[in-house]
C-alpha cells in the first residue's frame, strides 16, 4: 500500500484529499498545526483505510524534519506530498500591508513547500519514483487585489513546481500545481465578504468549487494515470482561468 502525506489536512480541501486518497487505496497521513483538528479527522476517516495525524508546524524545518520521520516509522515510505496547507493572510492594500503579515503568510504558502519538498525528495530520489502534488491559487495566475502576499506566495508555488519538475523530470518524480478558484472552505471565513464576491462574479459558472472537485484532480496526479504531466498547472476554476 502506498502513503501520502498532505499537509494542512485537518479541514477543508486537505481533508477531501485525504478522503479521496484512503478510497483510492493510499494510507494516508494528516499532518496539520491543529492537532485536535488532525487527531478528530483521522477517527472520523478511520473506516476508509489507514489514516494517521501528525501535529507539524510547516514553517518549521525542525518540525518538517519531524513529520517526515513520524511517518517513516510507521510506513516504509512516502510515495505522495501533498504540500496544500496555506492561509489566505490579512486582505489589505499593499500601501497598508503589515510586512509581518507579508512574512507569514510567504512562510506559510511559499517557504514551507520548499521545506517539505525537501524532506521528501532524498526518499523519492533514492526510490526513483514520487509524485509531489502543490495546491497553488487562481491568485498566482491572476493575482486578487488586496491579497498581494497570498497571490505572490500562490505565484511562487507555481515557479518552484515547474523548476523542481525540471529538475527530477527524468527520476521519476513528478512535480505538478494545481490552480483552484475560489473553493468552499473555512479559508473563506478569512477573507473579506467583497473579496469572496469579487471572485465568485470572477467565474463563468458563477458558483464557488467543493473540497471534492479539487480531491478529484489530486487523485489523478497522484495515479499511476498521470504519467506524462510534470512541472504542469492544472486549473481548477469553473472557467475562470483559460489557460
Ligand atoms: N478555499 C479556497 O478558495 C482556495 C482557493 C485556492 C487555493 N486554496 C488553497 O488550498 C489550500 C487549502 O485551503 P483550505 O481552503 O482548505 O484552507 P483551510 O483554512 O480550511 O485549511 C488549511 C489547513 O492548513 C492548516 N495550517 C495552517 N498553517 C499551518 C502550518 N503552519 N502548519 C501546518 N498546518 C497549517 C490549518 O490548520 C488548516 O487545517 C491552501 O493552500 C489554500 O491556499 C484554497
Amino acid at each position: 500500500m502506498k502513503t501520502a502525506l498532505v499537509t494542512g489536512a485537518a479541514r477543508g480541501i486537505g481533508k477531501a484529499i485525504v478522503t479521496r486518497l484512503l478510497k483510492d487505496g493510499f494510507a494516508v497521513a494528516i499532518a496539520d498545526i491543529g492537532e485536535a483538528a488532525a487527531r478528530k479527522s483521522a477517527s472520523e476517516l478511520a473506516n476508509l483505510g489507514e489514516v494517521f495525524p501528525i501535529a507539524v508546524d510547516i514553517t518549521n524545518t525542525e518540525s518538517v524534519r519531524s513529520m517526515v520521520d513520524q511517518v517513516l516509522e510507521r510506513r516504509s515510505a512516502i510515495h505522495v506530498l501533498v504540500n496544500n496547507a496555506g492561509i489566505g493572510g490579512k486582505a489589505a492594500p499593499v500601501v497598508e500591508y503589515p510586512e509581518q503579515e507579508w512574512r507569514r503568510v510567504l512562510a506559510v504558502n511559499l517557504d514551507a513547500v520548499f521545506y517539505c519538498s525537501k524532506a521528501v525528495l532524498p526518499g523519492m530520489l533514492a526510490r526513483g519514483s514520487g509524485r509531489i502534488i502543490n495546491i497553488a491559487s487562481i491568485s498566482g495566475k491572476e493575482g486578487n487585489p488586496s491579497m498581494s502576499a497570498y497571490s505572490s506566495s500562490k505565484a511562487g508555488v507555481i515557479g518552484f513546481t515547474k523548476a523542481l519538475a525540471k529538475e527530477v523530470a527524468t527520476q521519476g518524480i513528478y512535480v505538478n500545481c494545481i490552480t483552484p478558484a475560489v473553493i468552499e472552505t473555512e479559508l473563506l471565513t478569512q477573507l473579506t465578504e467583497e473579496a469572496v464576491n469579487y471572485m465568485v462574479a470572477k467565474i463563468p459558472m458563477n458558483r464557488v468549487g467543493k473540497p471534492e472537485e479539487v480531491a478529484a484532480l489530486v487523485s489523478w496526479l497522484a495515479s499511476e494515470e498521470c504519467s506524462f504531466s510534470t512541472g504542469a498547472v492544472f486549473d481548477i476554476s469553473g472557467g475562470r482561468a483559460t489557460y
